[in-house]
């Protein structure tokens, strides 16, 4: 296979969670214009409808579905639309996440549980959705986002409920990985450093700090994120599974 036609998703069906802003927006578009049709899934119905409409004028099928990832009901009726609408499910990225910042000895239980509900076990019911897909089809892949925070404890910012939960998303991708790799399944994650999105422009204060100790001295931007994604999701990584690749901008060499 030629190298242009590996990283090509044409006719691929793709999900990405999170896809109403920011990073997971991106991505929808980004696989769309890869070639794939993207349902985008998310529990902002309103800005979902402009990825919808971004995926439908680069002339690919979209899909909005509503959904909460961390219920499982939600989750089923999540695969059942895509399997109605697209037939199959080829890539899978569990992107939706949420951060909480706030000291380990005040935080509550209910921001703790949340945390962990959307970043890690949301993470973990929509890839066992597509896995059960994929593992039918005896092909597929999952991406996952973690972060750097999953390997590193980000200063000055307490988040420990969030580092905790990226940190277990690298875990489970690996276990993931090795339950399905003899059938054809990849699983990967992806881990950026600190990205310009609506999540890091919520806490504006701490951006010179993460500028400054950062090796390349700026925050990235989604674009810079989604050359990796599509690597993951396509066959040129067709012997990659149960990696993470890291996109932080060199700060996880310090
Ligand atoms: P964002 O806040 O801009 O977008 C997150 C999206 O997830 C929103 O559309 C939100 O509605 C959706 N979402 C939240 N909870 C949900 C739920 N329970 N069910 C369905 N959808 C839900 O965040 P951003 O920056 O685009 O982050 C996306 C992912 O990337 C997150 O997992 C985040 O932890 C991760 N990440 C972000 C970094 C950054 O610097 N922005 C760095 C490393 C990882």
């Amino acid at each position: 296979m030629r190298i242009v036609e590996m990283f090509s998703l044409s006719g691929k069906k793709a999900f990405v969670t999170g896809a109403a802003q920011g990073i997971g927006q991106m991505a929808a578009l980004t696989l769309a214009e890869a070639g794939a049709d993207v349902a985008v899934v998310d529990r902002n119905q309103e800005r979902l409808k402009d990825t919808v409409r971004a995926i439908e004028a680069v002339g690919r099928r979209a899909l909005g579905i509503n959904c909460d990832v961390t219920d499982p009901r939600e989750v089923d009726r999540m695969i059942e639309q895509i399997l109605d609408e697209f037939g199959t499910v080829d890539i899978a990225f569990n992107n939706a996440g949420i951060c909480h910042n706030e000291a380990a000895e005040k935080i509550t239980f209910e921001d703790w549980k949340r945390v962990i509900d959307i970043n890690l076990t949301g993470v973990f019911l929509t890839a066992q959705a597509a896995g059960r897909v994929m593992l039918k089809n005896r092909k597929g892949s999952v991406i996952n986002m973690a972060s750097m925070s999953g390997h590193i404890v980000n200063a000055p910012q307490p988040q420990s409920s969030y580092n905790a939960s990226k940190a277990g998303v690298l875990q489970l991708t690996k276990s993931l990985a090795v339950e399905w790799a003899p059938f054809g399944v990849r699983v990967n994650s992806l881990s950026p450093g600190y990205i310009g999105t609506e999540m890091t422009r919520a806490a504006v204060q701490w951006i010179p700090t993460w500028e400054a100790s950062t090796p390349m001295k700026r925050m990235g931007m989604p674009t810079e994120l989604m050359p990796a994604l599509v690597y993951l999701a396509c066959d040129a990584s067709s012997y990659t599974t149960g990696s993470d690749v890291v996109v932080d901008g060199g700060f996880t060499c310090l």
